[in-house]
């Protein structure tokens, strides 16, 4: 698996108590918050993040982080992947979505709507076992904001690099309110489409699917139920998504079959 490295900014000065000069830095991070567009984006994103690290997915690293002037109010770092040197196609770029693709380029069944039709094949090709794992990861959490949430060297040259961003729109962010984040959660048809289907390898969504299927309950609990509240998420609407999730293993494979395959 490649090495995702992130941004480390240029000051740091020594650390007083390090006998091996290990110095105090900044690394540099996009940082969220919940907003009455996503009242619960920061649990999702959290515990979202926590279950992919588990699961070994390239996804960038994200950790809760709080302010010391206002230590009240906990946020989501989602740690900037430094790119430098790396030649990244931009996913998340909507503005080149439609620039380099024509109608003869899509496969049969794939998602075209959000563009970017012949980069999402190449990154299927280049990158099976990691496209594989992201879109049933998606699946199960509930996320179809995949398209545009992505970048990756599509270059034939060196090891590549892969790595998701932003799983915010997935678990207790998959709709607005809350109750219908719950109920969409609960169905076995949800999500509808993902940017991968149909461009997938069968036995590698197996092995994912098995994968999620032996994660411990220990692990899964440790991911997604905390000691507090997470903003407004109460621990009983942490143990609520965790049960969700739990179930939805139960599906998972009929869900990748209709959805991905
Ligand atoms: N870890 C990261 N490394 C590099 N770039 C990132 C990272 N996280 C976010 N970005 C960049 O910042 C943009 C905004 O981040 P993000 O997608 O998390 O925000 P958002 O508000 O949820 O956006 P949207 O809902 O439009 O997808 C991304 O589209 C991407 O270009
Ligand atoms: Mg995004």
């Amino acid at each position: 698996m490649p090495i995702l490295s992130y941004e480390l900014g240029h000051r740091s000065t020594p650390n007083p108590r390090s006998t091996t000069g290990a110095r105090d830095g900044h690394v540099a991070a996009i940082i969220k918050h919940d907003t009455d567009l996503r009242p619960a984006q920061v649990y999702s994103e959290l515990a979202a993040n926590r279950l992919a690290q588990f699961l070994g997915l390239p996804v960038a690293i994200g950790v809760a982080v709080r302010a010391k002037r206002d230590p009240d109010s906990l946020r989501f770092a989602s740690l900037k992947a430094a790119e430098v040197g790396l030649d990244f196609y931009d996913f998340t770029d909507h503005d080149a979505a439609f620039d380099d693709d024509d109608g003869a380029d899509a496969a049969p069944g794939m998602h075209t709507e959000s563009g970017h039709v012949s980069a999402l094949r190449r990154v299927c090709q280049r990158y099976p076992l990691e496209t594989a794992q992201i879109a049933v990861f998606d699946l199960w959490i509930g996320n179809d904001d995949r398209p545009g949430n992505l970048k990756a060297a599509l270059g034939d040259g060196g090891f590549g690099a892969i790595f998701g961003i932003d799983q915010g729109a997935s678990l207790l962010c998959c709709a607005s309110r809350r109750h219908e984040a719950l109920a969409q959660l609960r169905r076995s048809d949800f999500p509808r489409f993902h940017a991968f289907q149909k461009l997938v390898s069968p036995i590698y969504c197996g092995e994912m699917i098995e994968r999620i299927c032996a994660i411990p309950e220990w692990a899964m609990q440790a991911a997604m139920i905390f000691d507090d509240n997470v903003g407004t998420v109460t621990i009983a609407e942490q143990a609520e998504v965790y049960d969700i999730l739990h179930e939805r293993r139960r599906f998972l494979r009929d869900l990748v079959s209709r959805v991905l395959l």
